[in-house]
């Protein structure tokens, strides 16, 4: 790909997010939350990027990557006015078929039109797919890493900021109670990321972001993510048990661990 294609590749996805603007605020709050996401995600990657000395077309696809790896959550939140892809759609399938139909990739080579629906495609799923492309998996796990960077931000933002900022769907319509589930919990022990499907509260939201430490793979990510604090600012909107105490000094000593490697 050339540089033209990044700009029109911009250029697009601005309008496309525009196409979706509504006069209702809590929805328009919602829409915007996901083009900032974008725009934080396109930068983490390149961060990622240049700490993992990617060459120059490999970042310009990865950039393409983050750029459209949550397109379909803008057509996921028209029709079902959600973020919670186990009540609504996979909003990763659903942005590879929305590159599709829209024929945003058409002037590029087949094999980095592939490459990118595939990462769009797999960015969200509950592990890498171990069939793909070694080149297509590189990307599927660069994107993987910069939208949980990104997301961290977002999710520690909305209890951190004052609550008038607040998008709602950031929560996924989660109770925001105190309980927490067991079962969330025992994943971060056995060192894997907890299903979506066993999340019930906001609490549990939190254990499974916890959990997402195991699913990193690479060094400029945990990095990034030891710079910016946010496992301990995670724990700390945690009920303070001594099991989750546990768990969060388990999670902090693996990513010490994977800064050493
Ligand atoms: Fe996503």
């Amino acid at each position: 790909m050339i540089k033209a294609d990044l700009e029109f590749f911009r250029q697009w996805f601005s309008g496309f997010c525009k196409s979706f603007y509504t006069a209702d605020i809590g929805d328009q709050k919602n829409i915007a939350l996901k083009e900032q996401h974008t725009f934080r995600v396109c930068e983490v990657m390149l961060q990622i990027a240049e700490g993992l000395s990617l060459g120059g077309n490999e970042t310009m696809l990865a950039e393409s990557v983050a750029l459209f790896h949550d397109v379909g959550r803008f057509p996921q939140y028209a029709k079902y006015k959600t973020f919670r892809d186990v009540i609504s759609v996979n909003h990763g399938l659903l942005g590879a078929e929305t590159l599709i139909g829209h024929k945003v990739l058409q002037n590029l080579p087949l094999e980095e039109q592939e490459l990118i629906i595939e990462s769009v495609k797999f960015h969200n799923a509950f592990s890498v797919p171990k069939r793909e492309k070694e080149d297509i998996t590189l990307f599927i796990k660069l994107i993987r890493d910069a939208d949980k960077l990104d997301i961290w931000r977002v999710f520690l933002e909305h209890f951190e900021g004052p609550p008038e900022t607040m998008a709602e769907a950031i929560t996924l319509g989660l109770p925001d109670t105190p309980e927490y589930s067991r079962e969330v919990l025992s994943h971060i022990f056995k060192k894997e990321t907890a299903p979506h499907l066993q999340v019930r509260t906001v609490n549990d939201f939190k254990l499974l972001q916890l959990s997402w430490v195991f699913d990193l793979n690479f060094k400029p990510t945990f990095e990034l993510l030891s710079e910016r604090g946010y496992i301990d600012r995670l724990a700390s909107h945690l009920p303070q048990t001594e099991e989750i105490r546990q768990a969060t000094v388990f999670v902090k000593e693996f990513l010490r661990q994977s800064l050493k490697e």
